[in-house]
């Protein structure tokens, strides 16, 4: 991934950020308004409304302060090497310390496989935020269905138990198909259909990617709370 200098969103020191602050939060309410973190003197309004799983979560949750002394932060940026301001990226590892997913069907770390570096041009699998996305209200940016071409267009089934088998599923490139039978890491407690006619409708399953109820069911793993 592409590593980026963490400022464009940083409101810094007093008069400019209390001005900015206000003028801001006047026009919108709710789960859209902006809330700040403030550390190091530096502060990160919130770029959007989060998701409901992640409502109460504090903003320190994810984004960790970037190390070093807002200060020593400008004078390294002041030299022009690149360098995270006032808070460090979001990362997998953020993510995972929360969301300990024993079962993953797809865990991220098999994507550094060489076998999948192809794969990696359609799809980063091998970061959450390849697929998921935070300040957009959604669980997922990533419901397109070409990241599943990517893996899975040689795919055969042994004994295939479908009435429309893997096999035509693919070279009708039915893509958007899967995700209507499967859960991605296989974290619910579903066992995909075994019949077209019983797969959930992909309205369902997009409206869950949009923050809607799991068509999957309940979770059997809560992520930790605490951090
Ligand atoms: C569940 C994790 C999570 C929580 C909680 C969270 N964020 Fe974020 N935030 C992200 C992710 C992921 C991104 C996009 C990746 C990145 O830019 O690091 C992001 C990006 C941002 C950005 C844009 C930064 C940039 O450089 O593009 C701002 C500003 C921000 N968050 C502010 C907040 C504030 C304020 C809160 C608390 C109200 C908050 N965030 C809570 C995950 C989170
Ligand atoms: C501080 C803990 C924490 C961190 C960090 C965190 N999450 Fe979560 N996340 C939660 C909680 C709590 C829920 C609510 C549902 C649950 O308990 O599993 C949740 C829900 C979700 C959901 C929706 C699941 C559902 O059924 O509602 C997704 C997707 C998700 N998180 C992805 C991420 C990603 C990607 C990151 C990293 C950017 C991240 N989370 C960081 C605690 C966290
Ligand atoms: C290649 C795309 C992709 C990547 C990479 C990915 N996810 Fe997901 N994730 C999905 C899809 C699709 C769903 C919805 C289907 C489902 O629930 O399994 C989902 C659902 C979830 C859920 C809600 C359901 C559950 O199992 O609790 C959580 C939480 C989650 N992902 C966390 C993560 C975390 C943490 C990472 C990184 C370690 C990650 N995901 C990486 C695609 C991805
Ligand atoms: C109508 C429901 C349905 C649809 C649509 C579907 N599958 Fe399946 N899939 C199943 C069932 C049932 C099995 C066999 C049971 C199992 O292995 O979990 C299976 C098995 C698999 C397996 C083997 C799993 C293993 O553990 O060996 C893979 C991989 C797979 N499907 C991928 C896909 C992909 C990719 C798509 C989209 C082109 C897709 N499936 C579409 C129901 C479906």
């Amino acid at each position: 991934m592409v590593k980026r200098v963490h400022i464009a969103c940083l409101v810094l020191f007093g008069a400019v950020t209390v001005a900015g602050l206000a003028s801001t939060s006047a026009a919108l309410s709710g789960r859209d308004k902006p809330t700040a973190i403030a550390t190091l003197g530096a502060t990160l309004l919130s770029s959007g409304p989060i998701q409901q799983g992640h409502a109460s979560l504090a903003c320190q949750a994810c984004h960790d302060p970037a190390p070093g002394t807002l200060r020593q932060q400008m004078q390294v940026l002041a030299r022009g090497t690149p360098v995270d301001v006032g808070f460090s990226p979001v990362n997998s590892a953020i993510c995972a310390d929360c969301h300990d997913r024993p079962a993953d069907r797809h865990p991220i770390h098999r994507f550094n496989e060489p076998r999948f570096r192809k794969a990696l041009d359609t799809v980063q699998a091998n970061t959450c935020l390849g697929c998921h996305s935070e300040h957009e209200n959604r669980r997922l940016h990533r419901a397109d269905t070409g990241f599943r071409a990517a893996c899975h267009a040689d795919l055969t089934l042994k004994r295939d138990p479908l009435d429309v088998p893997h096999v035509t599923l693919v070279k009708q490139d039915n893509w958007q198909s899967c995700l209507t039978c499967h859960d991605f890491h296989g974290n619910h407690a579903h066992s995909p259909q075994t019949r077209m006619q019983a797969a959930f409708p992909l309205e369902a399953v997009n409206a869950y990617f949009a923050d809607g109820p799991s068509p999957y069911g309940l979770k059997p793993l809560t992520a930790k709370d605490a951090r």
